[in-house]
C-alpha cells in the first residue's frame, strides 16, 4: 500500500515537473534584444541561451519538417531552414498544380509513376521544378578530375541557392557506384572512394562558402534502387570503412559539411535512419560531426530507437517524431531530455553559423546568369572523355571535313540529367545538334536524322516498318556526308531515382542504328550521354571514334560542340570502369539480392580494384580518356625512400605536352602495398592533379602523401594500419596506363 502510493506520488511530481518544463518560458517577452539575437556572441552561447528558452514542445516541434523546410518558432524567431534538391543545381518542385500546369512539362522529364513504388516520389517526378542552372550530373563531375571547379560548380549552386531563398541543398550524393544497373549511378561520383572524396570536398566548400548548408547524402550504402527502401545490406567492417565511408567522413572531417541525410536502406539488418553504430558511435563521436542528420525522404520507421540512435529531423514530415508519440516517451523517461537537446543544439549550430537568423530574403535576383552558365559549360565541357580515336576523326578540321551528318536519338534532345529528385529544369538547354549547328556556322553543311525512335519516347508505337524508314534516312545522310556523329545513350526515364536499369545495353534500336552508320560511313563518330556503364559491343570495334558526353547538364551541346570542333583538348578521365559484359562486374552474382537483403560479397574489389585482381580486359579502365595530345611522364622521385611512421611522403615527377596543342593531362598516383598480413588491392588510387600545360611546357607535379595513403582499417584494432615494408608508387594516365614506378620503405 505504502510502496503503491509512493509510486502515486512520485509520477504525480513527474508529470507536475514535465507540465511546468513544456510551459517553462512561455510567457518570456523575447521581442526586445536577447542574446541568441546577437550575431557577434559566439555560435555557443547564442545555441546555450535560446535552448534555455525552449519549452520542451517546441523543442519536439523542430524535430520534423514539413515538406521542404524545418518548422519555424514564430515566438522564438527561428526561422525555418528552407531546403532544395541538387546536387545537379537548385530544384525546387512547383507547389501548386496551377502554377505547374502553367509552366508546361520539363526538358526531359520523366513520366508519372517512374519513382516506383513510393507514392510522393511519383508525385514529385510529374512537378515540374522552378527554372534554374542545370549542372552535369554528379558523375560528369567526377569526370573532370578537377576539384577547384567543382567547387566554382557548388559556389553557383550555393549562389543560385541563396537568391531563391533557399538555405540548405539536398546534396551531394556521394554513394559509391557499385553495380552498373544502379539507378542513381549517374547523380553519384564515382567507383572509387578517394576520388568521390575529392569531389564531394570540393561541391561542399563551394556551396557552404555561400552561407548554404550542404547535405552529403545518402548515409551509408545506398547504392542501388532496387528495394532501397526496405533491403538490407550486408557488408563487413573493413570493407564498409574503405570503400563505403571514406567519402562521408572527408565531407564531415575535411569540408565542416553541416548536414547529413540517412539512407533508406538497412545496413546489416538496421535501418540507416535508426542505426547509432552510424549515426552516433561513427558519425558524431568518432568524426566528430557537429551538424544535424536528416532523414531521407520516408526513411524513418520508429520514435525511440529513432530518436536515440542519433537522427535530428525527421523529413518530409513528422510521422514518428511527434509530440503525440514523443512527449510520452520523455515523460516516462525512455527517450532523454539531453538527447533531444543535443539535436536542438545541432540544428542550431548549423542555422547560426550559415547567419540564418540576420538573413534578409532576397527579392529574387537573375538566375542562370551568363557567368552561371560559363560554369555549367566549363564543367559540362571538361567532363567529356575521348574514349576511342583510332583515326584521328576528331578534332574536325574545316580542311577534309565539309559536311556533318547528326545522327541519333540523343542528336536532338538536350540529355541534361537522369530522372528523380536530382532532376533540374534549366530555362534552357542546348542539344548537341543545337550546339553542332551553332559552332558549324555556314563553314559546314549539317544535316540531321533521328535515325530511331527513344525508348519510353515513342519507340513502343513505332512499327517495323516506320523503324526501317528511319534507320534509311539515316543511312542516306551519313553516306552523303564527310563525318557521322551518332548521338545515343540513354534518358531520364531509362537511369532514374526510384529504379535500377533494366538492362546495361544501349536501349532498342541504338546498337542496330550505329552498326548501319558505321557500315556506311568510316567517320562514323559514337557519342554517348550515359550516367553509368553501357554494353558497347559490338559496335565498338566497327568505329573509329567514340566520345561520353554523360548526362552534361543545359551546356552539353555547346560542350561537345566545344570538343568536337577541337576547341579544347578532352580532358575528361573515367571515374567509373566500363565493362565488357555483365559477367565481368564485381557486382554480378552479389545484385540485386534476394530475400530482402543483398551481400556486398566482392568485399572491397569494387570497380576496377576487382578488375585488377581478377586480371580482366575492361572496355574502358578507371582514369582513362584519350586527348588531341600527348603527355610524357619522366623523373618520378620519391623522398625520403625510408619513411618512419607519420612522417609524410613527397613525390614528384616531370610531365611534359609533347603534342601539338594546349591541353589538359590528369596525373594520377596509385598506391601498391607490396608487403601486407591482410588482404590488400592491386593498387588504389591516393592523389591526382590535373594540370594545364602549353604545346611543349613541362610541369613537375608534386604530390604528399601520408599515412591515410598507405594504411588499411583493421576491425580488430578499430584504427587505420600502415604496416612496415615496402610500396609501390604507379603514375599514370589511368589505372591500366602507369607510365612510372617507384617504391620507398615504410619503417617500423
Ligand atoms: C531522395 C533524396 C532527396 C529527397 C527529397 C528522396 O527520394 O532519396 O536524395 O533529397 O527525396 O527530394
Amino acid at each position: 500500500m505504502m510502496m503503491k502510493s509512493c509510486r502515486l506520488h512520485c509520477s504525480i511530481v513527474a508529470v507536475a515537473l514535465f507540465a511546468a518544463l513544456l510551459s517553462a518560458a512561455r510567457s518570456e517577452d523575447v521581442s526586445g534584444p536577447v542574446s541568441y539575437k546577437d550575431p557577434k556572441l559566439p555560435v555557443e552561447q547564442r545555441i546555450e541561451d535560446l535552448l534555455g528558452r525552449m519549452t520542451l514542445e517546441e523543442k519536439v516541434n523542430m524535430l520534423s519538417g514539413t515538406g521542404f523546410e524545418s518548422r519555424p518558432n514564430a515566438r522564438l524567431g527561428i526561422p525555418a531552414i528552407r531546403m532544395a534538391d541538387g546536387p545537379q543545381g537548385v530544384r525546387i518542385p512547383l507547389p501548386h498544380p496551377r502554377r505547374a500546369a502553367r509552366a508546361g512539362g520539363g526538358t526531359n522529364a520523366p513520366s508519372a509513376g517512374a519513382g516506383g513504388s513510393l507514392s510522393w516520389l511519383s508525385g514529385m517526378l510529374r512537378d515540374p521544378s522552378i527554372p534554374t542552372t542545370a549542372f552535369p550530373s554528379g558523375v560528369a563531375l567526377a569526370a573532370t578530375w578537377n576539384p577547384d571547379l567543382i567547387e566554382r560548380v557548388g559556389r553557383t549552386i550555393g549562389e543560385e541557392a541563396r537568391t531563391l531563398n533557399k538555405d540548405m541543398m539536398l546534396a551531394p550524393c556521394v554513394n559509391i557506384q557499385r553495380a552498373p544497373q544502379g539507378g542513381r549511378n549517374f547523380e553519384s561520383y564515382s567507383e572509387d572512394p578517394y576520388l568521390a572524396s575529392r569531389m564531394a570536398v570540393a561541391y561542399i566548400k563551394g556551396i557552404q562558402s555561400q552561407g548554404v548548408i550542404a547535405t552529403v547524402k545518402h548515409f551509408a550504402a545506398n547504392n542501388q534502387e532496387f528495394e532501397r527502401g526496405t533491403i538490407s545490406v550486408k557488408m563487413d567492417e573493413r570493407v564498409l570503412r574503405e570503400i563505403y565511408l571514406p567519402a562521408f567522413r572527408a565531407a564531415v572531417c575535411e569540408a565542416g559539411v553541416w548536414s547529413v541525410m540517412s539512407a533508406y536502406n538497412k545496413l546489416n539488418g538496421t535501418w540507416c535512419s535508426e542505426n547509432p553504430y552510424l549515426l552516433t558511435e561513427i558519425l558524431k563521436k568518432e568524426w566528430g560531426f557537429k551538424g544535424f542528420v536528416v532523414s531521407d525522404w520516408s526513411a524513418v520507421h520508429s520514435t525511440l530507437e529513432t530518436v536515440n540512435a542519433g537522427l535530428d529531423i525527421e523529413m518530409p514530415k513528422g510521422e514518428f517524431l511527434n509530440r503525440e508519440l514523443l512527449l510520452p516517451l520523455i515523460s516516462s523517461g525512455k527517450a532523454q531530455q539531453a538527447v533531444i537537446d543535443d539535436k536542438i543544439r545541432r540544428m542550431l549550430r548549423a542555422m547560426f553559423t550559415i547567419g540564418l537568423f540576420e538573413r534578409q530574403d532576397s527579392d529574387g535576383g537573375p538566375i542562370d546568369t551568363p557567368e552561371q552558365r560559363a560554369v555549367a559549360r566549363a564543367a559540362a565541357t571538361q567532363s567529356i572523355v575521348l574514349l576511342k580515336n583510332a583515326d584521328g576523326v576528331l578534332p574536325l578540321t574545316p580542311r577534309k571535313v565539309h559536311s556533318i551528318a547528326v545522327i541519333g536519338p540523343n542528336a536532338g534532345a538536350a540529355r541534361v540529367g537522369g530522372g528523380g529528385s536530382a532532376m533540374v529544369r534549366p530555362i534552357y538547354a542546348a542539344s548537341p545538334l543545337d550546339g553542332i549547328r551553332l559552332r558549324a556556322g555556314t563553314r559546314f553543311r549539317i544535316g540531321y536524322a533521328q535515325g530511331c525512335a527513344m525508348e519510353e519516347e515513342g519507340a513502343e508505337k513505332t512499327t517495323s516498318e516506320a523503324s526501317a524508314d528511319l534507320i534509311q534516312e539515316a543511312v542516306s545522310l551519313a553516306a552523303t556526308s564527310d563525318v557521322a556523329f551518332v548521338f545515343v545513350g540513354d534518358s531520364s526515364r531509362i537511369e532514374s531515382e526510384g529504379f535500377d536499369r533494366k538492362s546495361l545495353e544501349l536501349p532498342p534500336g541504338q546498337n542496330e542504328l550505329i552498326e548501319a552508320i558505321a557500315k556506311t560511313n568510316k567517320n562514323t563518330v559514337v557519342v554517348l550521354a550515359v550516367g553509368a556503364p553501357v554494353l558497347m559491343k559490338p559496335w565498338v570495334d566497327q568505329v573509329s571514334t567514340v566520345v561520353n558526353g554523360w548526362f552534361g547538364g543545359e551546356e552539353a551541346g555547346n560542350a561537345i560542340a566545344d570538343v568536337l570542333f577541337g576547341d579544347v583538348s578532352p580532358s575528361g578521365r573515367l571515374p567509373v570502369t566500363f565493362l565488357k559484359e555483365w559477367k565481368d562486374s564485381p557486382a554480378y552474382g552479389h545484385y540485386p539480392g534476394e530475400n530482402g537483403a543483398v551481400g556486398y560479397d566482392e568485399g572491397l574489389y569494387v570497380g576496377y580494384r576487382h578488375f585488377d585482381k581478377q586480371n580482366i580486359e575492361p572496355q574502358f579502365p578507371f582514369g582513362y580518356g584519350l586527348s588531341y595530345n600527348t603527355f610524357e611522364y619522366s623523373d618520378l622521385k620519391v623522398t625520403p625512400g625510408k619513411v618512419a611512421p607519420n612522417q609524410p611522403v613527397q613525390v614528384s615527377l616531370n610531365v611534359r605536352n609533347s603534342g601539338p596543342r594546349d591541353g589538359a593531362e590528369v596525373v594520377q598516383l596509385y598506391v601498391h602495398d607490396v608487403q601486407s598480413t591482410v588482404d590488400r588491392p592491386v593498387k588504389e588510387l591516393k592523389a591526382f592533379r590535373k594540370i594545364v600545360l602549353k604545346s611543349g611546357q613541362t610541369q613537375t607535379v608534386s604530390f604528399t602523401l601520408d599515412k591515410t595513403a598507405m594504411a588499411f582499417y583493421d576491425p580488430a584494432k578499430k584504427d587505420w594500419v600502415a604496416e612496415p615494408g615496402v610500396f609501390e608508387i604507379l603514375v599514370g594516365a589511368s589505372s591500366r596506363d602507369i607510365r612510372l614506378k617507384t617504391s620507398f620503405d615504410l619503417t617500423p
